[in-house]
This record gives C-alpha cells, structure tokens and sequence, in this order.
C-alpha cells in the first residue's frame, strides 16, 4: 500500500486540512493499515505531496503525538505507535497519576471473587494514612485562622510551612532558606510548571531510560525534544551523558537519584557529584525528584543531589504523596534563584496557589513533631514489606529472570530472557488476577520491552508471598510456552 495514495484531503470542506489529514492517518493506524513502528514520510515530503503546507503536516503530526498515534524519535523521524499496546499504557498510566487502579481492582472483583493481587501501583493504600492525627491539626487550623485558612494563598506558598520545611531539610543536609521553598499541589505540578518555566517549542531535555511517565507527558505536552541516557544500577550512565552534552543543549535534565522509578536503582556519591559538575560545565539545570527517599529500608542515609549542589544548578521536588497521603497534592521545590519569576508566573497561572488548608494544617503537623511518627510508622511497615518480597523473589521467580535489588523504595525492576515481551505477560498476569507494570510504560516511546516493574505500595505483607509465588508460576508458563497466548488452555486451574 502506498501511503499517499490512501489519503484523502478535500480543500473544498471547510473543516480544517491538518483535521482532516489526522483523521485519515488515525483511520490508518487504527486499522493497522499502517504497522506499528513503520517511520512516517518526512514533513516536506508529504507537504509536496499532498500539495499543503509543511504546517498542516506539522500540525496533524503534533495531534498525533499529543494522542498517542506516533512518537518522534530526535535524530531518526516520526513513527507509528503500537495501539495495540494502548490499552495497556492507559490502564496504568492513570495508575501512575493515581486515577484508576481502584476502578480496575473493583472491576476485577465484581466480575470474580478473587481479588486481584496489585503489584503494579505506586499508590499507597489509605489504610497507612494518619487519619485522626490529620483531623486533629485540620480542626486546630479551623479553630485558629476561621475563614483565613480559605482565603487566597500567596504563590509560593505560606510563609510558616516554608520555614517548617526549611528546618526539616536540615537533617537531609540541605540547608536552604524560605525564599528559595516553592509550594506545589504535588511533584507533579512541579515538572508541569518547571516546563512551562524553562521550555519553549522544540528544546531538548534530558531523562533517564526508562523513566517515570508522569514526566515524560509533560515534555512530551510542551514539545520537547526528549534525549534519553541510560541508567545503570548505580546511577545514570555518564559516558553517554557527555557523549550527548557535545551535541546538545539541554535546557535541564530530568532525575531520580534515589530508588529511581521505575527500577529502583540509586545513584552512587561519585555520579550524583559528577551529574553536578557537568551541570555547572555545559550550564543546564538538573531536576532532581526526589518522591521516595525517605524510604530507606537497608539504612544507610542517603545522599540527595541537593545536598551536594554547590553551583546552584540542582531544582529539587519533594513530593508528600509516596510517603504520606497523595490526595493532599502536597510537595514543595527548592528553586535557585535565577529561575524565581518564571517559576511564581508558571505556579500563579497554573492554580494561583495551593490549597491554604492543606497548607497550614501540614504546617502544625511538622511542627507538633507528628510528623516524625508517621515517617518511622511507614517505614517499619515498608521495610517488612521490603525483606519479604526480596525473600519471595529468590524464592521463586524463575531463574531465567534478571534483577539487581534496589536498597529500598518501592520498586523492583526484573528483565524477562531477550526475544520475550513484558507487554503480553501484563496481559497473562492480568487474566490472572496479577497486575505488574510492563516496561513500555516507562519508555519514552512506549516500545515493547523485556522489562516490568514490581511494587510493593498498594499490597499487604502477607499477600506478598504467595502474590509472588503465583508470578513465578505464571511467568515459568510464559517462558516455556514462548510467548503464546494460552487463552485454549485453563492455565488458572492447571497451575494454581
Ligand atoms: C517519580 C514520581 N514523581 C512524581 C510523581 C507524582 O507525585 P505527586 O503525587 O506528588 O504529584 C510520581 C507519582 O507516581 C512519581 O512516581
């Protein structure tokens, strides 16, 4: 099929030429008359021949893009995307920005009564969440400002939990002053208002591969151009960071040094102070998210990049949501000053402020020490999650499965033998009430890999055990049955 002859573009009707040439392209795709992966003719090309301008090429690509069709690869082209694979992206993508997996689960229930076994969301389970103690602090609040706690916040946030959070950082070895703390509705408001503060159409920023997809739709939404670098289990690879620095100027890199999302890796001291030094020598800033460190289950203290940055080049985030509650949309950003007035104009356009309840009740639980409790509590709880899945999984996953176990955090990163794909034992483990995140998901150009994500956020302890035995069971079937779908076979009463 030539792909020019099959597209149909009527100048006569009124709708809009780059609508209509996205459609036929989405009709395309849709029916796999145009396979996955297949590159796109370059944008002057098609111009010429569909005799348009290169902007309603330009324009059909960027819905495309922005709808999931097709992914630019910097350096190589436009391709199609595997829609196939949508489905599976969707499913846990809303997981990730903590949308839909409670849907999913009940889904699952009401249509069995097993119940599914979740070791795909990063969301915590609300059975963590300090409820009394936040009702205490939210009605002393009340009690205290009236209808001040409802008023209009200032953009960078109430003064008395920036300085509260000041004090906080202070046993992270990050000493930094009020004026510097930006408060946000979550870590993911940050990167949105980051970008919108740093990145105008077509700059290049930095990620790590693979990487959380939370991140990679922003850039993605300000048209970025995305340059990944490899992580390595101990941080990012820093040859081809420089490899690439000679070529590009990012206008920041996007990190996670500590138990980074999705493989739970960590950076070692040498690479986050060498990450810094090449800040400093090819000028970009480093975004440091730091959504997890607090959880430290092997004990030594971590180091975070901001506690190393002595060139100001460091933008750190700090979400609440991991540890504490993620409703609250509470995280707050160490900005360096020269980013001062892009970043309140981006926050004040975004949402003027966040919320000023929210704020000052978090204020009075720091201050009242509460805080601290609650950090310990969760920890305990995690860290027993933690040895028990390290247990489970050399217990029994099957040994032809490659990991390096991370030093804490959530996540656990396993590599099925090459040739196998992660999206299609979703798909099986989802049949059988299992849910893990597959590796397309943190891709940047959601390609099928032999990887997946564990976690251990939204599981208790004591289905840990027999969740991962299962796994093992079904991944030992996926293996020896080379990726066929053995919807024929009752696998769920052969096997369990
Ligand atoms: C690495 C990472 N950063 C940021 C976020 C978003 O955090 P928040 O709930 O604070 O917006 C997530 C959520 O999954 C995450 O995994």
């Amino acid at each position: 099929m030539r792909l020019i002859d099959e597209i149909r573009l009527d100048k006569t009707n009124t709708k809009y030429l780059y609508l209509q040439l996205f459609d036929e392209l989405k009709k395309l795709i849709e029916s796999n008359n145009i396979k996955p992966h297949t590159k796109l003719p370059t944008i002057r090309y098609l111009a010429d021949k569909l005799n348009v301008n290169s902007s309603t090429i330009v324009n059909a690509y960027n819905q495309l893009e922005a709808k999931g069709y097709i992914y630019k690869k910097i350096g190589s082209g436009t391709f199609v995307q595997d829609v196939s694979s949508k489905e599976v992206k969707e499913l846990i993508l809303d997981e990730e920005t903590n949308m839909n997996m409670d849907n999913l689960r009940l889904d699952v229930d009401a249509n069995n009564d097993e119940k599914i076994i979740n070791f795909a969301s990063t969301a915590p389970m609300p059975d963590l969440f300090p409820i009394d103690d936040f009702k205490i602090v939210l009605n002393e609040v009340l009690d205290r400002d009236k209808g001040r706690a409802f008023m209009y916040q200032e953009s960078q946030g109430y003064l008395a939990l920036r300085k509260a959070i000041c004090n906080y950082l202070i046993s992270f070895n990050i000493n930094t002053s009020e004026s510097n703390i930006h408060i946000i509705s979550g870590a993911q408001q940050g990167i949105d208002i980051l970008s919108k503060a740093l990145i105008e159409y077509g700059n290049v920023v930095f990620t790590e591969n693979p990487t959380y997809t939370g991140a990679i739709a922003v850039f993605k939404s300000r048209s970025a151009r995305i340059v990944e670098i490899p992580i390595n289990k101990d941080g990012i690879d820093l040859i081809d960071l420089e490899y690439k620095l000679r070529s590009f100027k990012p206008k920041f890199i996007y990190v996670m040094p500590n138990f980074q999302n999705p493989t739970g890796y960590s950076y070692t001291i040498t690479k986050m102070k060498k990450l810094i030094e090449l800040a400093d020598k090819y000028n970009f800033y480093i975004i440091e998210d730091d959504y997890i460190s607090d959880l430290n289950s092997i004990a030594q203290p971590r180091n975070t990049l901001k506690s190393l940055d002595t060139v100001d080049k460091v933008i750190y985030i700090k979400s609440f949501s991991k540890i504490f509650m993620p409703g609250l949309r509470l995280a707050f950003m160490i900005i360096p000053k020269t980013i001062y007035n892009e970043v309140i104009s981006a926050k004040h356009i975004s949402d003027i402020s966040t919320s000023s309840l929210i704020q000052r009740a978090f204020h009075l639980y720091l201050e009242k020490k509460i805080w601290q409790k609650h950090i310990e509590q969760v920890n305990t709880i995690y860290t027993k999650r933690y040895n028990t899945i390290i247990k489970s999984i050399k217990k029994h996953m099957p040994k032809q499965i490659k990991y390096i176990l991370p030093q804490g955090g959530l996540n656990f990163w396993f590599s099925l033998p090459s040739g196998y794909s992660a999206n299609e034992l979703y798909k099986l483990c989802y049949k059988y009430q299992i849910t893990i995140a597959p590796g397309s998901l943190f891709d940047v150009w959601q390609r099928d890999t032999r990887h997946f994500r564990l976690s251990i956020a939204s599981i208790h302890n004591d289905e840990i055990d027999t969740g991962i035995a299962k796994l093992g069971q079904i991944i030992a079937y996926f293996l020896k049955n080379n990726q066929k779908d053995p919807i024929a076979v009752d696998l769920y009463n052969n096997l369990f």
